[in-house]
């Protein structure tokens, strides 16, 4: 099968790669010429673990090129997928389509025989239909069919998650196209994962209910751990003791500083936009998003409490930046909150994270990044624990407590155990619920 692949982002190049070691022949397709000639020369412009090795795996066994051009892309494929960024819209929180009906468009120019095109990327419900028509307006003659298959593939676990899906999801029109879907599934089918067939409107909306689920999950346990805090009660006790019963489960239910990413909160935001657009208002995931957005300020709060209530003149040792661990993915992070009100506040704010520094170094003016967190902590006046990586997780914390001016720890992610971190010389330890 020789696959098309639109968009080499987290998503695009992850899927091309899986796709050529399932054996298909597959060519990734990027208007970024930068990115392609990174990949040209074996480098992955992304941090995802293991990708660079099963891609250099599947260029040499000659099933997998890059380019920049789509008749090159588009030569003998029997699908193509579109993989491109559908961000949130300027101004109104809607899902923006600019990317994709960009992409599908030139695939309807450029396309010749029979053609699937395949949406990965998230998008509202009825927009593959509306690509389906933009295509036959714009190339009358194609023999084509649309397909929704979205992604579910978490960043930092990416390619186990698409060897080994909890489901895949695809939504066809016609039996041909379910047929050219199968026969790219087919290593998956043949190990049992499960295969959903679809309808086009009932696979779009999967995607965006099962992030707005998560979503909800998360935002839940946020608002519950601000009671714990109150009422004296431990989140971390709460969550295990809720989580243990099999119909809530225990994922998803860790008490942080709020979600982000490239997904929650633009698909959130475009959930309750199109519910508001067919008049059924998503009440529970607009609370849901304003939990969120108020979570990232307590979290101010509580770094501002444990400041003797002034960030001036403070420095502050940040650990993590991106948005979760394994990843270089800076997009809605929460510490871009946090860290600009430190900033905004007077602090002197020193960060550390294993891989954010190349994205975050634009994003988060006025910060000095360090490599160590020992180095970082030296002298400060407040230790932050934003992002939950390894590296993180296992701190010498009387080094720490010894080399910092005043020894107090926000651990936003709640790693460590209160006891462990004032036994080892901390002044103050604040985590969150608890
Ligand atoms: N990142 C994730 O974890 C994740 C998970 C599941 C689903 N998704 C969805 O997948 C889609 C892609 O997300 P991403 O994070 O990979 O995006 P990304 O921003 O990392 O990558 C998008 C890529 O598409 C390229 N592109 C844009 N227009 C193009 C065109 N016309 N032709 C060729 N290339 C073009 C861009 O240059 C960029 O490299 C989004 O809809 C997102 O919601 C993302």
């Amino acid at each position: 099968m020789k696959i098309a692949m639109i968009g080499t982002g987290y998503v695009g190049l992850v899927s091309g790669v899986c796709f050529s070691d399932f054996g298909h022949d597959v060519v990734c397709l990027d208007t970024n010429p930068d990115k392609i000639a990174m990949l040209e020369r074996g480098e992955v412009p992304i941090f995802e673990p293991g990708l660079e090795t099963l891609m250099a795996r599947n260029v040499g066994a000659g099933r997998l090129r890059f380019t920049t051009d789509l008749a090159t892309a588009l030569d003998g494929a029997q699908a193509v997928f579109i993989a491109v960024g559908t961000p949130t819209r300027r101004g109104d929180g809607h899902a923006d389509l600019t990317y994709v009906m960009a992409a599908a468009e030139d695939v309807a120019r450029a396309a010749t025989g029979y053609v699937v095109i395949v949406t990965k990327s998230t998008v509202p419900v009825g927009t593959n239909r509306r690509v389906g028509q933009m295509v036959a307006a714009a190339n009358p003659d194609l023999d084509f069919d649309v397909v929704s298959n979205p992604e579910f593939l978490r960043e930092g676990a990416a390619i186990d998650d698409f060897m080994k899906p909890d489901r895949v999801i695809v939504g066809v029109q016609s039996d041909r196209a379910a047929e050219v879907m199968a026969d790219i599934y087919r290593p998956l089918y043949l190990r049992d994962f499960p295969i959903l067939t679809t309808d086009l409107e009932s696979a779009e909306l999967i995607k965006y209910a099962a992030n707005a689920f998560l979503a909800t999950k998360i935002s839940f346990i946020n608002e519950i751990a601000a009671l714990c805090e109150r009422a004296g009660a431990d989140v971390k006790e709460v969550a295990r003791g809720i989580g243990l019963d099999g119909r809530i489960g225990n994922k998803f239910l860790h008490a942080g500083p709020g979600y982000g990413g490239s997904c929650f909160p633009k698909d959130t935001s475009a959930l309750a936009r199109i519910g508001q657009e067919h008049a059924v208002p998503q009440s529970i995931i607009e609370a849901v998003i304003r939990v969120n957005d108020a979570v990232k300020l307590r979290m101010v709060e509580k770094l501002r409490d444990l400041c003797d209530d002034s960030f001036n003149g403070k420095t502050v040792t940040v650990l993590g930046v991106t948005f979760k661990p394994n990843t270089d993915d800076m997009r809605e992070a929460p510490s871009l909150t946090i860290i600009p009100a430190l900033v905004g506040g007077g602090a002197r704010v020193r960060v550390v994270d294993p891989q954010g520094r190349r994205e975050g170094e634009a994003l988060l003016p006025g910060v000095s990044w360090h490599d160590d967190p020992y180095t970082a902590a030296q002298g400060a006046d407040l230790l932050v624990i934003l992002t939950e990586w390894n590296e993180f997780r296992a701190l010498d914390l009387k080094a720490l407590a010894t080399t910092m001016a005043t020894p107090r720890m926000a651990d936003l992610r709640n790693v460590y155990v209160a006891a462990d971190v004032t036994n080892a010389g901390f002044a103050a330890y604040v985590g969150v619920g608890r």
